[in-house]
């Protein structure tokens, strides 16, 4: 019997030497430890030995067992360094490889100069608001002194959606809207900038959406000279500190009175060129004092409040200060054009 079992060691050490993967081994263990495994079975002819002999095998038995086991053990543990290193090697990863390009980001155009203007009135203690796009008939003219078949609305040709429902034609409607949240009770200054649309046909100098910005500012005692205050600090910001302005008398119906701003042209310092059709000036934006009827629809004392309101163009502004001659090129999104004024 002690020949049996030393062979069966023998055997067992063989095979777990040569054995292949974690279920081979795990097969191995089976097949000589295992319930039905060969040393049990050798164990259970312990019964016919005699009593001396029994411990004696007994311990050899032990012994056979402690050494197939160990081995099993030894055998796990290699089997599972290699697995790591096969791993290890497999998701090795070359850090001397040159890296892959990042594409990073940027800011459009037009929301660059959109923050830039929005910091400078913030500066000058406007608020910043928004208004829907999709607008009601009452807020986008009604409300702004032009009713039902007034022919100024002609202006700014619309989207309708319904009788009532339009896609706003000028960011305007937020004048009213944030009058009316201020109950004719606190002074108003704040800035709007949003989307438009209008129903022309896209060219060089049209797009059926552009973006506008709408101010405006409502107190006790406003004066028209504030208003001039402040437009002049916009343009110096914007077009440089050597720009001047002038105000040309105009028309809308929700200002009284209303005027355009013209910026001196940079191009040619005043004296006429192409840019600026020979006039010297080019118009940057709408303004003028709010109307009374306009206050006093949103609930506004028009014999205690006074206000100036503006509405500017950023598509226009960029393109007037980088010389873009084409607004399509803000909404076509072509990368080799955007990029140009991404900044760093
Ligand atoms: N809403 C006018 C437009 O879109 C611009 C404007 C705003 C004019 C505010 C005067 C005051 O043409």
């Amino acid at each position: 019997m002690k020949e049996q079992l030393q062979a069966l060691q023998k055997e067992a050490l063989d095979k777990i030497q040569t054995v292949e993967g974690s279920q081979g081994l795990q097969d191995v263990k089976v097949a000589y430890l295992g319930k039905k495994g060969s040393l049990t079975g050798i164990l259970r002819g312990m019964g016919k030995l005699s009593a001396e002999e029994r411990p004696v095998v007994g311990e050899i038995a032990n012994q056979v067992r402690q050494a197939i086991t160990e081995a099993i053990e030894e055998k796990q543990d290699q089997l599972e360094q290699v697995a790591m290193e096969q791993k290890l090697a497999k998701e090795a990863i070359d850090v001397t490889l040159p890296g892959r390009p990042v594409n990073v980001g940027g800011k459009h155009l037009l929301t660059q100069m959109i923050e830039d203007i929005e910091d400078l009135f913030i500066g000058m203690g406007f608020e910043v608001r928004e208004g829907p796009e999709v607008e009601t008939d009452y807020f986008n003219f009604e409300a702004l002194n032009l009713p039902k078949d007034h022919p100024a609305r002609d202006m700014q040709d619309s989207f309708y959606i319904t009788n009532e429902l339009l896609l706003r034609t000028h960011t305007s409607p937020v004048q009213a809207r944030t009058m009316r949240e201020y109950e004719g009770q606190k002074p108003v200054k704040m800035i709007c900038p949003g989307k438009v649309y209008r129903r022309d046909t896209d060219d060089a100098t049209h797009s059926h959406q552009f973006t506008q910005i709408e101010g405006l500012y409502v107190d006790k005692n406003v004066r028209m000279s504030d208003l001039k205050g402040v437009l002049d600090t916009f343009a110096k910001h914007m077009f440089g500190e050597d720009r001047d302005i002038r105000l040309r008398p105009s028309f809308f119906p929700f200002t009284e009175p209303s005027v355009e701003m013209d910026i001196s042209c940079k191009m040619c310092d005043g004296k006429g060129c192409s840019v600026c059709k020979q006039s010297g000036w080019i118009e940057i934006l709408g303004a003028g004092m709010v109307h009374p009827k306009v206050l006093e629809m949103a609930g506004y004392d028009p014999s205690v409040y006074t206000g100036f309101a503006f509405g500017m163009g950023p598509d226009r502004i960029a393109m007037l200060k980088y010389g873009i001659s084409d607004i399509r090129h803000f909404y076509i999104n072509d990368k080799r054009f955007l990029t140009q004024y991404h900044q760093a």
